[in-house]
């Protein structure tokens, strides 16, 4: 089981999670916050709306389309 950090905290999640399904395990479930600063969710799950985008390691990802690697680091915030 993968232990991965988001937004500092530590999170254990089952093989095989992406990230946008940790992401509603942890936190306010967001992955990143607008430009008017209100926060977003992840919405289609596939690769198409863009509102699950997060860091991962220091790079733009979608979080839909990202599974848990074990010491992942995740930020959601700016
Ligand atoms: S949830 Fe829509 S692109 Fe990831």
């Amino acid at each position: 089981m993968p232990e991965l950090i988001i937004d500092g905290q530590p999170l254990r999640v089952a093989q095989g999670t992406t990230v946008a399904a940790a992401l509603m395990s942890a936190g306010d479930r967001c992955s990143r916050t607008s430009v008017s600063g209100q926060r977003r969710a992840p919405l289609c799950g596939m690769g198409i709306c863009q509102e699950c985008r997060v860091n991962v390691d220091g790079l733009r990802r979608l979080a839909c389309q990202t599974l848990c690697r074990d010491g992942m680091h995740v930020e959601t915030r700016p």
